[in-house]
């Protein structure tokens, strides 16, 4: 299941909150009356489009879990001839915290998302030349080898992408050396890649936005990270300025905040985060969900295609089947359907 994502992208940490849930009421639950149209038609356009969307186990939230609410990078400077000072390199930490902490903004304090606000630690680079990287490197892994396609990369040993089950006894440095997604600063590159493996963007458009409030190709690479797709062919009910629209909006809307919020939703139950959803079981199977749209012109084939759900068989086990404003199926294929909210019932073990 790694061989397929990792083909397209090479063809083209945190606090437990402390009173997080005050805020769950009804309204917190509950999306804007203007937003929850379209949300329920993006979630219906996920399970139509894609095989199994929640058996994949790879997702961001996932890896955020299992780093238990810290994220380390490693960073692939990807090119021959720009050096980069530390001063650089920690304002290059600083930025990708900041950013991955705008998504985490809208999951912190929902449905049991138990982080406020998320580490983000930057502990590898790796480079085709350590002469690149001025100034002192210690604390960091330095890494100089490079994949198939000649690209600097970092130690797959100690790579989450590589070792899903969390196991990094191969790792020189063991589990606390290992990376959970890479970020590639690609020399010359316009636009963005994301997915489960990380985030690839342009390496100068990086550079010249560090001090950015928002670095949006980063922030709209991120939000493949958490499994967000993108709107090339359809955009959703009365939405037109998000940032998963590429070029419509510079900045992380509150439609994308509910998206991200959707999938948390839909995924939690694989995490035994509390007695209440200790019962039910995530799907074991396992796809190669590809989660990005490689480069904004071409989006991955793996992700693409396959009907799962229908609505003369019923809705699949996980999948939505009732709630204000749903018009999707209201059987179980899998499951019986559970009330969860006005707006929201599940088909569920
Ligand atoms: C939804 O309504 C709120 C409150 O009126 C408004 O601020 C917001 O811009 C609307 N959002 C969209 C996507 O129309
Ligand atoms: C972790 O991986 C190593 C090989 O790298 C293997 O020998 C070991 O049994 C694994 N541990 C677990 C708990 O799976
Ligand atoms: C959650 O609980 C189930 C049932 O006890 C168990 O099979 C599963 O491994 C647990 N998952 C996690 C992530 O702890």
């Amino acid at each position: 299941m790694h061989s397929s994502i990792l083909v397209s992208l090479l063809t083209s940490s945190l606090v437990l909150g402390a009173g997080l849930n005050t805020r769950q009421d009804e309204a917190w639950r509950t999306p804007p009356s203007n937003i929850s149209q379209a949300l329920n038609e993006v979630w219906a356009h996920e399970i139509s489009t894609y095989s199994n969307p929640l058996g994949f186990k790879n997702y961001g939230y996932d890896q955020l879990i299992d780093a238990k609410g810290k994220i380390q990078v490693c960073m692939r400077w990807e090119t021959t001839s720009t050096s980069i000072t530390a001063a650089q390199r920690t304002a290059v930490e600083e930025a990708v915290g900041k950013m991955y902490n705008k998504w985490i903004a809208w999951l912190a304090g929902w449905d049991d998302f138990p982080y406020s606000s998320v580490p983000v630690t930057v502990v590898g680079w790796a480079t085709s030349n350590t002469a690149l990287l001025q100034g002192s490197t210690s604390g960091v892994d330095v890494y100089n080898t490079v994949d198939e396609g000649g690209i600097p990369q970092c130690d797959p040993r100690c790579g989450r992408f590589f070792h899903q089950d969390h196991n990094y006894s191969s790792c020189p440095g063991g589990s606390a050396r290992h990376y959970d997604w890479s970020l590639w600063l690609t020399q010359g590159m316009s636009g963005g890649a994301g997915g489960d493996w990380g985030m690839r963007i342009g390496l100068e458009y990086m550079m010249q936005n560090l001090n950015s409030e928002n670095i949006h190709i980063l922030l709209h690479e991120m939000g493949h990270h958490f499994a967000l797709d993108d709107f090339y062919d359809w955009t959703p009910t009365g939405m037109i300025n998000f940032i998963m629209l590429a070029g419509s909006s510079t900045a992380i809307t509150p439609f994308d905040g509910w998206m991200a919020r959707d999938w948390w939703r839909h995924l939690k139950s694989r995490y035994n985060l509390s007695a209440a959803t200790s019962t039910t079981k995530a799907s074991s199977t396992s796809t190669s969900r590809a989660s990005s749209s490689s480069t904004r012109s071409s989006s991955s084939s793996t992700r693409a295609s396959s009907t799962t759900s229908g609505a003369s068989s019923g809705q699949t086990l996980y999948g939505q089947c009732g709630g204000q404003g749903w018009t999707g199926p209201t059987t179980c294929a899998q499951g019986t359907c559970k009330y969860s909210n006005a707006w929201y019932s599940q088909c569920l073990n």
